[in-house]
Formats: structure tokens, C-alpha cells, sequence
């Protein structure tokens, strides 16, 4: 409404002001054409008394001249009339004519003389006949009808305009009005990237064709400029990261939450022991965290995490070099029991991997996942120093807190991301919340995958059970007003390692490799990292070494296999079944093929630190990952980025994230046993030059993907996404004043 005032008024004014300024030339011309009026006006009396005029005349009858004088002279314009003899001399007049009108045709003859009176107009007409001329007729006419009517004029011209001023400035507000909706409406659209792809016909906002043109450009180029910028940017670092932060989100605050803490406190004795966990999650936030100086909010989990917070139940970290601080968020048993163990752990985990173990969802664990993720979105906001804060929300533990955040901060950028598999539609169906979590998940901005399989998955996952609008040439979904894109950022490790910094030389780590587990120095070592779990494919693996063995018995003697195996979730029965289950295969195997010193197996079922895991990745031969079913593997990414002499082989899962990437890996089916063990083969023989060229190719991949890179990308986005809702709030600021 104001801003249609702030149209109409200047319009009419506008008008008004032309209107006015039209009038003196209208004016002048009406004057004009009543000026050409009195004198033909005057020629006609003339002639149409000249008759009874003449005779007159001719008898010189004054009673007669002023009887026809005064009857003429009633005609309401003609102010005075007078006769001028042929010898120019005035004869007969009537009583108004001015003193200085004088029979002299020339000087007056159609004149406006200007009097106290007003103006008026004189013409002179000759009287004549066939025989001769009688003299002259003087005929005056009184103009002020003219300046009347000429007012008159003035002011019906003025209101015309000023009317048409009102018309038109209300035809165009309404029009403007309607359209603005639309335009409002398509650029919303735009903005939220609905339009770029909708068909020329649909758009039905014509006469905006070029602003949507203009605008759509634009955030192409938004688009561009950010791909450029990223795809261009090579090396990726914590200084780069930073660098994002404060130019593309002006140092906006950043808050991580996950499930698990990058530094757990544990007592041993009486000392208290920080642990890095086995995580992929971890590995990849840490030195985000370390780049960006927010804060983590995670599960507060280790034995001593309660002696060294704060009263805010705040730790600053790293411990050496205090760069972010973790915010510890305290659960009861029963809370960890139902949300991490329960429906967490022996729900959505077993639901996600293809390791064809079973699913398992209690009502009671629901109702804990619920309840923890109401008291993570309540540290959030107790967190949260700004009204729009960038949330990263990561992993399955948090299915439903992108929804609860936008809830409570409905102005943070929440950036999800879904570390574990997505299944498809029929496996997602199987859980009994399935809606629940959906709508939970699309509460965020952006829900990433390490790939865009798993996107899609999770794309159809909401077509089949969601009202939702989806655009999957975007691939983003509308759902309750709100826009998720679903991108796929493959995650990496930091690069370079800073837990290589300490490492010794491959010769030295090699030697420690042997010497600690009493191996021969010549022997071939095999190397498996993960946690103790199912999806890792650890029996598989121990069964490829078997059949390599059973195979190829000259490698009995010259190679073994060390297993790393963190201890995970050790509460779940699951696991306690697998952990007998690796140990009795490790055993088996090991009793068919030991001989002397010689030991096929080697487990080590431990919690191991970063640097002793480095040692091991550079001191072996090969690296084994052999997953069932994978989000990405970092171990995978790890042990490349160890080998800088540009030796050693990976063998890879096809079934894991990292070999839709690492395609010079010997990538294999796990399930085939025979393969795995020809991949053993292959790699135990592979000559040093193949090795390099591999290793060579897969590390400069990780050079330039690495972890800043991956989280650089999703913040970019974050970036995009907070300009382009900046952009429509201005729209509705429009609406609003519209
Ligand atoms: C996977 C999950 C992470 C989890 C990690 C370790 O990588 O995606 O979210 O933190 O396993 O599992 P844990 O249950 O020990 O945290």
C-alpha cells in the first residue's frame, strides 16, 4: 500500500503539472479561433443588415439608425456599434463606444484595443451596393467571454489531467500489483533454484521474461563462480577453509553435533588418559574444527569427560593447542541404552548396511532417540551465540534433529550429513518411524551423501513416503515450505596428515612392524584397521588369506595378516556374536597354517592411537578393506596418504564409498572369496613400478580431495544458500511494502 502512494501521488502530481503546463498553449489557441469567430461573426451582422442599413441611409433618418442600432445592440457581445460616412465621418452611434475609436478603418479594422473595461474588438464593414459606398460600419465586440471561457478552459484542462493522472496511476498500480505477485512468486522460485529448471511454457510471468533471464544468469553465475572457485582451488587447507568462513560467511558462527567426541577423558588408574576415537567421523570433523574455532557438541562419553569441563560443561582442545571447544552433552544409561545402542546402533545401522543382519526397532528405544535429540537441539541453542548459526548435523544419530533445530533457530543453516549407506525405498520401509525420520532429516538446508547413489536412494526414499515436491534434476526436495538440497560430498581425510609429522622413515616403520609382532624381517604383512564390526568384512578378509594360503602354499611362511580391530558397541549382542566370530576364524586359521614362528593371523582387538596406526599403514605391504557395505572408508584414504615412497597396495571393497574414487586400487567383491584371494596374490607380486604408478595416482587424488576440500564445498554451499535466502527476504521486504 505505501509503496502504491509512493506511486500514484508523484503520478498525478506529474500530470497535474503537465496539464497546467498545456494550458497557456490551449489557451492561447481557443483565443485565437474566438478572435477568427468575432470576425466572421461581424462580417455576418454586417450583411445581414446591410439592406435595411441602406435605405437608412439614404434618408438620413436618425430615430430610424438608433431604433435598428438599439435592437442589434442587445445581442449580448456586441458591446457598441457606429456608422462611418463615405467621407470617413462619424454619423450614428451607440452610447458605449469609446471616445477614441475614430472613423479610420485602417488603424482599427479587426483590433483588440485594451480598455478599463476590458478588451475589446473593432471591425469596420464597408456598406455598399451596386452604386456605391455608403461608408463604413463599425462593429465593437466586448471579449470578455473570451477571458471567461478561456478560464474555464484553464480549469476543465487541469481536472482532465489530473483525472487522468488518478486513472492511469490506479490501472498501473493494479496491474503492477498482480504482476509483482508473480514476479515475487517466480523469484522465489529462482532463487530457490525451482525456476532454472521449469520449461519455457510453464513460465508464465511473459513480460519478466528478461528480468527471470537476469536473474537466473545471475545465480547461474553465483553457481559458477562458487564451482569455479572450488574445483580451481587446489590446495585445500585449513588456511583455505578459514578463508571461506570469513569472506563467503563473514566469519558466521559454526557448530558441529555428533554423536561421537573428538577427545574422550578416560581414568586408568588414577590418571586421566584423553582417547582419539575410531571414527570416520571424527577423523574428518577434527581438523575442521581445529580450521573453523567453533563449538562440538557430542555425547560426553569417556569415564573422566565430567572431571574437566567447565561449569558450562565446556573442554577447550586439541589439548596441546587449544583452537575449539567441545560442549559435552551428559545422557543417562537408559538414554545411551534406547538412542545410541538401540535404535541408533541395532536399528538404523543394521538398516542402512547391506551386511544382512537384522534390524532391530523397539517402541522404547524410539522414544530415547527422540528424547536425546530434543536435548542435543536444546545444547544447540544453548550454544548458538547468533540467531543463524551454521549447524553441522552429522550421521544417523540425528535423524530428527535438522527439524528440531529449524524449530528453535529457524534462521540457522542447518548442513546434515549422513555418514553411513542410505538404503532404498523396500529396505527404509522396514522401520516403523520411517516418516518420522524423513521429515526429521528434511529439516535441513543441505543433506549430504558420500555419493550420489546414495542421494538417490534417499530421493525415492521420499517420493514413495512423503508428500513432498521433488525436483531431481536439482535434486532437491520442497516439503512443508521448505527447500533440502540433497548433494553428494565425497569425505576425505586431511591432507597432509598431521599424525604423519611424527612418523620415522617405511625402513624404520617396517622393522618396529616385525620386530613387535615377532615377524621375520622378509616376511609380506597384510594390514586390516577397522572397528569390530559386521559391515567391515573382516571374516571375508580372513578368509581370502585362507584361501591364499590353501591356494598358493608358497606364501605360507612369507605373509601374514595383521588385524586392527577397535572394540565397538561392545554391548550390543550383535557385536559380542561377530567379536567370537572373528576371534574363532583368526584362530581356526591360524591352527590350519602356523608352522614354527609362523602365524597367518595376527589380531589385535585393542583400541589403537592415530600414530601407531600411521606406523602400521607404512610399515606393511597391503592394505585390505574389505567392506560389506560402506559409506566411503577412511581407512582407505588413510593408508594411501601414509605411503609417501609410493609403495604398498590397496585392496578395495566395491561396495565402499572410496571406490567409486580410488579406481587404482584392486578393487573386489568381498563376497567372492577366490577373487579376494587373487587380489592377495596380485598385490603380494605386483612389481614396484605398477605399485607406484598407482599409489602415485591415488595419492595426488587425495592431495586435491581432501577433507578442507569436502568441507569447503558444503560450506560454499551453505554460503550460497544463506545469499540466495537473503536475496528473498529482500523480495518479501518488497511484498511487505507493496
Ligand atoms: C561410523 C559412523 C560414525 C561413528 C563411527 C564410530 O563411522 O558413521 O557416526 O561415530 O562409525 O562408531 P561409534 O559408534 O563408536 O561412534
Amino acid at each position: 500500500m505505501r509503496l502504491s502512494l509512493r506511486f500514484i501521488i508523484p503520478l498525478v502530481i506529474i500530470l497535474s503539472l503537465i496539464g497546467y503546463a498545456v494550458v497557456p498553449l490551449v489557451d492561447t489557441l481557443t483565443y485565437k479561433w474566438f478572435i477568427r469567430d468575432i470576425e466572421i461573426r461581424s462580417k455576418l451582422i454586417t450583411s445581414t443588415i446591410q439592406d435595411s442599413l441602406i435605405p437608412l441611409i439614404r434618408e438620413s433618418s436618425i430615430a430610424k439608425f438608433n431604433r435598428l442600432f438599439n435592437r442589434i445592440i442587445k445581442d449580448e457581445r456586441l458591446y457598441a456599434i457606429a456608422f462611418c460616412n463615405s467621407a470617413n465621418r462619424l454619423t450614428y452611434k451607440t452610447s458605449l463606444l469609446p471616445s477614441n475609436i475614430i472613423c479610420s478603418p485602417q488603424e482599427y479594422h479587426n483590433k483588440i484595443i485594451n480598455l478599463p473595461q476590458g478588451d475589446l474588438h473593432v471591425s469596420f464593414t464597408s456598406i455598399t451596393d451596386e452604386e456605391k459606398n455608403y461608408g463604413q460600419i463599425i462593429l465593437i465586440h466586448d471579449l470578455s467571454f473570451v477571458k471567461r471561457r478561456s478560464a474555464d478552459t484553464k480549469l476543465y484542462i487541469f481536472y482532465f489531467f489530473t483525472g487522468l493522472g488518478l486513472i492511469i496511476s490506479l490501472i498501473t498500480v493494479f496491474i503492477a500489483q498482480l504482476s509483482l505477485r508473480g514476479w515475487i512468486k517466480g523469484l522465489h522460485a529462482i532463487i530457490r533454484g525451482e525456476l532454472l529448471t521449469l520449461p519455457k511454457a510453464k513460465n508464465n510471468q511473459g513480460e519478466l521474461n528478461p528480468l527471470v533471464k537476469d536473474l537466473r544468469l545471475l545465480i547461474q553465475e553465483l553457481e559458477t563462480d562458487r564451482k569455479v572457485r572450488d574445483e580451481n582451488q587446489i590446495e585445500w587447507s585449513p588456511r583455505t577453509l578459514k578463508d571461506v568462513l570469513n569472506k563467503e560467511l563473514l566469519g558466521d558462527e559454526v557448530l558441529i553435533v555428533s554423536n561421537r567426541e573428538p577427545y574422550i577423558h578416560v581414568k586408568k588408574q588414577d590418571k586421566i588418559e584423553i582417547q582419539f576415537p575410531a571414527s570416520g567421523v571424527v577423523t574428518a570433523l577434527e581438523p575442521i574444527m581445529r580450521a573453523c574455532s567453533g563449538t562440538w557438541i557430542a555425547h560426553g562419553s569417556g569415564s573422566a569427560d565430567k572431571e574437566v569441563v567447565d561449569k558450562n560443561d565446556h573442554i577447550r582442545v586439541p589439548p596441546d593447542n587449544p583452537s575449539y571447544q567441545i560442549r559435552r552433552v551428559w545422557l543417562t544409561k537408559e538414554e545411551e541404552a534406547g538412542y545410541y545402542y538401540g535404535f541408533a546402533n541395532e536399528g538404523l545401522w543394521a538398516l542402512c548396511h547391506i551386511a544382512h543382519v537384522r534390524p532391530t526397532f523397539r517402541s522404547q528405544d524410539w522414544m530415547q532417540y527422540v528424547a536425546v535429540n530434543k536435548k542435543f537441539a536444546k545444547a544447540v541453542v544453548e550454544e548458538a551465540r547468533t540467531a543463524d548459526p551454521i549447524v553441522l548435523v552429522q550421521d544417523y544419530h540425528f535423524a530428527l534433529l535438522p527439524k528440531m533445530i529449524k524449530e528453535l533457530l529457524p534462521k540457522a543453516t542447518v548442513i546434515t550429513f549422513w555418514h553411513i549407506p542410505f538404503p532404498n525405498p523396500e529396505i527404509f520401509s522396514v522401520c516403523p518411524w520411517r516418516e518420522e525420520l524423513l521429515e526429521g532429516l528434511l529439516g535441513s538446508s543441505i543433506l549430504g551423501f558420500h555419493t550420489r547413489f546414495h542421494c538417490n536412494n534417499f530421493i525415492e526414499t521420499v517420493d514413495r513416503f512423503i508428500e513432498s515436491r521433488i525436483d531431481k534434476e536439482n535434486s532437491t526436495i520442497s516439503y512443508g515450505g521448505k527447500l533440502t538440497a540433497v548433494k553428494h560430498y565425497p569425505i576425505s581425510i586431511e591432507y597432509p596428515v598431521k599424525w604423519l609429522k611424527s612418523q620415522n622413515s617405511i625402513e624404520e616403520c617396517r622393522k618396529k612392524i616385525r620386530d613387535m609382532n615377532n615377524l621375520s624381517q622378509d616376511i609380506f604383512v597384510g594390514l586390516g584397521v577397522d572397528r569390530l564390526d559386521y559391515t567391515k568384512g573382516i571374516l571375508e578378509r580372513f578368509l581370502a588369506v585362507e584361501r591364499l594360503l590353501e591356494l598358493e602354499p608358497e606364501w605360507i611362511g612369507k605373509f601374514s595378516f595383521i588385524q586392527i580391530a577397535a572394540p565397538s558397541r561392545t554391548s550390543i549382542d550383535q557385536y559380542q556374536h561377530f567379536d567370537s566370530d572373528v576371534r574363532s576364524l583368526a584362530a581356526k586359521i591360524n591352527k590350519r597354517f602356523s608352522k614354527d614362528l609362523y602365524q597367518p593371523i595376527y589380531l589385535k582387538i585393542e583400541h589403537h592411537e592415530p600414530e601407531q596406526i600411521y606406523e602400521y599403514y607404512r610399515g606393511t605391504d597391503l592394505c585390505f578393506v574389505s567392506s560389506l557395505h560402506d559409506g566411503m572408508n577412511l581407512v582407505s584414504k588413510e593408508f594411501i596418504a601414509s605411503r609417501d615412497d609410493e609403495q604398498g597396495v590397496l585392496i578395495l571393497s566395491q561396495f565402499t564409498g572410496a571406490s567409486r574414487e580410488l579406481i587404482e586400487a584392486i578393487v573386489v567383491n568381498p563376497y567372492n572369496i577366490d577373487q579376494c584371494a587373487a587380489a592377495l596374490k596380485l598385490a603380494l607380486e605386483m612389481p614396484s613400478q605398477e605399485k607406484r604408478n598407482r599409489m602415485k595416482s591415488m595419492r595426488s587424488l587425495i592431495r586435491e580431495f581432501n577433507v578442507y576440500r569436502w568441507a569447503g564445498r558444503m560450506l560454499l554451499d551453505a554460503a550460497n544458500l544463506r545469499k540466495r535466502s537473503k536475496l528473498l527476504k529482500k523480495l518479501s521486504d518488497v511484498e511487505t511494502l507493496s
